[in-house]
């Protein structure tokens, strides 16, 4: 069916404007995708997701205005700037700089409803506490992942001198003078562990060290913030980062890195069509894992400093076996996007995902679209078939929706998106960029 006709049948009005995106409500939005169209043209990557989000949690360290650029239109991001308002800080938006001013910072709680907003709200508590000296938050609990506990976090910043009483699902949090240094060995390099002991060390008194640190770009990027705001951190991107508390830390200015999963996003939208894409504002090192895989599946790679070119062969080939893991290993986060684009490949492929539980669940989703998948555990193989064909799907998660959206370009006839504020949580103009390269898709509310 035409997408007109379908919008006609419908009934429905279309998606308001880009800029009222990280505001509106997302009851019923969907996206309808008429598939089988190869992309073809040019896509600027946004800010960093995973980025933004500490570094806008880190401002609260900072005396005085702190201007984050490159910080991508989220609902996430959105998030972020309302608990940073609600605990006092101004800020302000233009142009993808948010502008945090923590002069007014007069609360050391976030509310039930804001923290329930975001799970990554959690990094927020070591912050918090380190300006403070309180803070009082509720448990993140679990999500569509699996259980995500944060053991790891409450250990370190209990080790960090910070007493924590866990109660019928709040944290109250309270820092008896301030927080002292000491060498914290993480049994897991977790990216949020890590995050919430950099931002509680960083003014703590003496040397914090951390072993089997994670070493994710984005672990780097806000080190880099917290450098310039005058924090003194070595080993940024190795497993063993050490950090001499200062006793202030004070505004600047700051850019936010290219979003690598964005950009494997993209460069698995452009392989599942048989396309071709220029992606521009990347970083070839964060992705050069990645690299790799989509070679192996036939597609041609090019990068120059800040730009991919990707171009795809007309059958894409199954990829031996692909394993999540820590960076720079395979991300977990580009897992369901590349199982999309498995799905139509020659051959079978197999997926291990070693980071999260419960990361399959895009999998019976593609199902619907006619994908052959077995899961065993936290095994996933996928048989590609010749073609898939459209049907309506749900969003689980924010990976493995994009992953439905990968799938619907290529199927046959008519692919229904439904619960997209999954999406929106890490997309920022997603069928706009999908659509000006050659998709047909349209978000109906
Ligand atoms: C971050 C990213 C997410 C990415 C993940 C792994 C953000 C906002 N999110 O999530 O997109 O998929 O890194 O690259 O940056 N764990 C524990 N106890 C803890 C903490 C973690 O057992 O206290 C486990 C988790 O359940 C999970 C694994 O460690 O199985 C990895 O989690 P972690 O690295 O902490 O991921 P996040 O920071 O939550």
């Amino acid at each position: 069916m035409l997408l007109a006709g379908l919008l006609a049948s419908f009934g429905a009005a279309v998606a308001p404007s880009r800029s009222l995106q990280s505001e509106r409500v997302h009851v019923m939005s969907r996206l309808i995708i008429e598939g089988n169209h190869r992309l073809n043209g040019v896509v600027n990557i946004h800010g960093a997701k995973n980025s933004a989000l500490p570094v806008l949690a880190a401002t609260l360290l900072a005396r005085g205005k702190s201007e984050i650029h490159n910080c991508p239109m989220l609902t996430d991001v959105a998030a972020s700037v309302r608990i940073l308002r609600y605990l006092g800080c101004s800020v302000s938006r233009s142009n993808g700089c948010i502008t945090v001013d923590s002069i007014g910072l007069n609360r050391s709680d976030i509310p039930d409803n804001l923290m329930r907003e975001m799970r990554s709200s959690i990094v927020f508590l070591g912050a918090i506490a380190a300006r403070t000296g309180e803070a009082h938050i509720s448990f993140p609990g679990g999500c569509e992942l699996g259980t995500r506990p944060i053991d790891l976090h409450l250990s370190a910043l209990r080790q960090l001198g910070m007493e924590i009483l866990e109660e019928r699902g709040r944290l109250e949090c309270r820092v008896p003078g301030r927080l002292k240094g000491t060498t914290i060995a993480l049994s897991f390099p977790s990216v949020g562990a890590t995050e919430n002991i950099l931002l509680a060390s960083v003014t703590a008194e003496g040397t914090t060290s951390i072993l089997n640190a994670a070493r994710e770009p984005e672990i780097t990027d806000l080190c880099n913030y917290l450098t310039r705001c005058g924090a003194r951190i070595a080993g940024a991107g190795e497993s063993a980062i050490t950090i001499e508390g200062v006793d202030a830390l004070y505004g600047c200015s700051h850019t936010v890195i290219p979003d690598r999963i964005e950009t494997a996003t993209y460069m698995a939208a452009a392989a599942i069509t048989g396309g071709s894409l220029v992606l521009n504002n990347i970083c070839p090192e964060h992705i050069a894992t990645v690299i790799p895989t989509f070679e192996e599946a036939g597609c041609r790679i090019d990068c120059k400093k800040n730009e991919l070119l990707i171009k795809a062969p007309q059958r894409l080939q199954r990829i031996r076996s692909i394993r999540t893991m820590p960076y720079p290993g395979f991300p977990t986060d580009a897992q369901a996007p590349t199982m999309a684009m498995m799905c139509v490949a020659d051959g079978t492929s197999v997926f291990v995902e070693n980071i999260f539980e419960s990361r399959f669940k895009h999998a019976s989703e593609l199902m619907r679209l006619g994908a052959k998948i077995k899961i065993e555990g936290r095994v996933a193989i996928v048989e590609g078939v010749p073609r898939l064909s459209g049907a309506q799907v749900k969003c689980t998660d924010l990976r493995g929706g994009a992953a439905l959206v990968i799938a619907g370009l290529a199927a046959e006839g008519t692919t229904e998106v439904l619960e997209l504020h999954h999406i929106d949580r890490g997309y920022d103009n997603f069928e706009q960029n999908l659509r000006n390269t050659g998709a047909v898709i349209q978000r109906l509310d």
